[in-house]
């Protein structure tokens, strides 16, 4: 846990936090060897995720875009002049498995599903770039797996209490995960358990 004194805040949907933020790690010349993109939006209010085509609206789009999406590889661009081109260096960022198109069987959630296959695609990208450019860097996609925080919990009345996991056993999971992979590993979609998600 950061202590409060040493937390910085950072609105990802906001290109002048995002500069501040950067700015000020490299004020402090701290010297990055782990990113996790943690942060995330499913639900907030009136915005709610879809049921059918009708509930679309842009407005959502947008929103969940900006920061499932647009997000993640932004805070990637803000931090890459701080990452050390001589040691291994690994930026993770939470997806999740409903963003696959491949295991996308049921429909419904637009906005999220579309969003998130979306950092999929960005970060994939991001992967190959830096593989060329930071040949010690590994960009992973994690799924944290259904997860008791603010926002899973309208949803996941039918998911079995053995599923359903504690922000701390998904946290430790996940960095399980991330310290079993390589630079030659990197741009891989990964589940909790550390198996492969299609994209
Ligand atoms: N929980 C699950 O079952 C589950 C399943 C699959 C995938 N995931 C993914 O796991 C990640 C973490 O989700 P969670 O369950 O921890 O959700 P959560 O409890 O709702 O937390 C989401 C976090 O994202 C932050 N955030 C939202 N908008 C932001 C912005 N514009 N700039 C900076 N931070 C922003 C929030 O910060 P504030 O509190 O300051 O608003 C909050 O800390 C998300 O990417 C989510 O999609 C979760």
């Amino acid at each position: 846990m950061v202590p409060p004194e040493r937390a910085l805040a950072l609105d990802l949907g906001d290109d002048a936090s995002l500069d501040a933020f950067a700015r000020r790690l490299q004020q402090e010349a701290v010297r990055l060897r782990l990113v996790i993109n943690s942060s995330g939006l499913l639900h907030d209010g009136d915005l709610q995720p879809e049921k059918r085509l009708q509930q679309l609206r842009r407005g959502s789009l947008e929103r969940l875009f900006s920061v499932n999406a647009y997000g993640p590889v932004l805070l990637a661009k803000a931090l890459e002049p701080l990452l050390p081109r001589q040691e291994p260096v690994h930026f993770a960022s939470l997806s999740a498995r409903v963003g696959s198109i491949g295991d996308n069987q049921l429909g419904g959630w637009y906005s999220y599903r579309a969003a998130k296959a979306a950092q999929n695609q960005l970060l994939r990208c991001l992967a190959l770039e830096w593989e060329r450019r930071l040949p010690l860097a590994c960009v992973s996609l994690l799924h944290p797996g259904t997860t008791a925080t603010a926002l899973s919990q309208p949803f996941r009345r039918s998911v079995p209490a053995e599923r359903l996991f504690t922000p701390e056993r998904a946290a430790n999971q996940l960095l399980d995960v991330i310290a079993a992979q390589e630079p030659a590993h990197t741009g891989r979609f990964l589940a909790w358990d550390g198996t492969t998600i299609p994209w």
